[in-house]
């Protein structure tokens, strides 16, 4: 029988990418270190994603296929998700990003691992986009994102928004609008136990409008500011409010499936501490690129794990073992 291999429990260290298979990097890193994990699997969506980006010399692409069923997706990733309640802090939170295909299976998978009482929301990420009347169903628009405490000490802010103006505010509230001696208006607010205090709408608006978990955030594509032509890139706006929500500046941010790191370039502009990971080398080029040019290359973020000796580089798919010598020769590492 092989020897399993004796797990070494490095010290956590931030403003890293590693590159490799996450359980394995998941495995060497210590217990209760981190505030706050966001990831964004594949999605069980038996495709390949693709795309021809840049010049046109690179190509980026992530198999999404599980040809052993969503049995075999679900065990694959119960094992991820385990390491990841093991590296909660006691006060952390996961947030984790699925769609309709396996949604439902990993909330039982998350229930079990969690516990059902650390359950905090099925965030809808709702879309839009051109819909047509189809065959036998709706277009879907959404995403959910799956989101649990570590347990009851959980650091949690909420989240809010811009009120469009007061009538939109007076609307939602359906109460009658007062005018104080000063020609202040409010609204009478209940207060518990049948009290009721003024609520000025000025105040209303400086505070914003709380979110609930419905969120209108349009996608990423060709034409958005953000676009850099990974597949499956996520907006920043979607990242923001999960960190502003979930942690204090400080606070180490992970996501062992970065992709092309946005998780960790909205850690990093809020000033969180923050680590990534991805199987792709091309991936991990593009983080360090995007997060060094936040700081305008003031600090060097490394990445661990890179393939280097002919055995590694030998085990690359081809497409990445392209790209990983395009990129190079584009951008003067090689
Ligand atoms: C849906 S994408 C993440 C996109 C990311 N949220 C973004 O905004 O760019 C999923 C990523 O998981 C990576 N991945 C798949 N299996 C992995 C594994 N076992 N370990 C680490 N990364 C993995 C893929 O290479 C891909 O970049």
């Amino acid at each position: 029988m092989p020897k399993k291999k004796k797990k070494v429990e490095e010290t956590l260290r931030t403003g890293v990418i590693y590159c490799g298979d996450n359980i394995e990097v998941m495995e060497r890193l210590p217990s209760e270190s981190i505030d706050l994990i966001y990831v964004d699997p594949p999605f069980f969506s038996n495709r390949q994603h693709e795309v021809i980006w840049g010049n046109g010399a690179e190509l980026r692409s992530f198999a999404d296929r599980w040809m052993g069923g969503i049995k075999h997706y679900v065990n694959w990733m119960r094992e991820r998700l385990m390491e990841m309640h093991r590296l909660l802090k006691p006060a952390g939170s996961i947030y984790v990003h699925l769609d309709w295909r396996a949604v439902h299976y990993i909330k039982c998978e998350m229930d079990r691992i969690f516990g059902i009482k650390n359950f905090r929301n099925e965030i809808i990420w709702h879309y839009s986009g051109w819909n047509k009347i189809l065959k036998d169903h709706f277009e879907n628009r959404n995403d959910s994102i799956l989101f649990y405490g570590k347990g009851d000490e959980q650091v949690f802010f909420g989240y809010t928004i811009p009120w469009d103006s007061e009538d939109e505010y007076v609307k939602i509230r359906k109460q009658k609008v007062r005018t104080d001696v000063d020609g202040r208006k409010y609204v009478l607010s209940d207060a518990g136990g049948g009290k009721r205090i003024k609520r000025y709408l000025a105040d209303a608006m400086r505070e914003g409008r709380p979110v609930d978990n419905v969120w209108d955030i349009d996608k990423i594509n060709n034409s958005s500011k953000e676009f850099l032509g990974y597949p499956t890139q996520k907006p920043e706006a979607l990242l923001e409010r999960i960190i502003k929500a979930s942690s204090n500046e400080g606070d180490i941010v992970a996501d062992f499936f970065c992709g092309c790191g946005t998780t960790l370039a909205v850690a990093e502009r809020l000033s969180r501490r923050w680590l990534g990971c991805d199987v792709s080398p091309t991936a991990c080029k593009l983080v360090q690129r995007r997060v060094s040019k936040l700081n305008k290359g003031s600090r060097k973020f490394e990445i661990i794990g890179m393939p280097v000796t002919i055995d590694e580089l030998k085990k690359m798919e081809p497409f990445e073992f392209q790209n990983h010598i395009i990129v190079d020769l584009l951008h003067g590492t090689c």
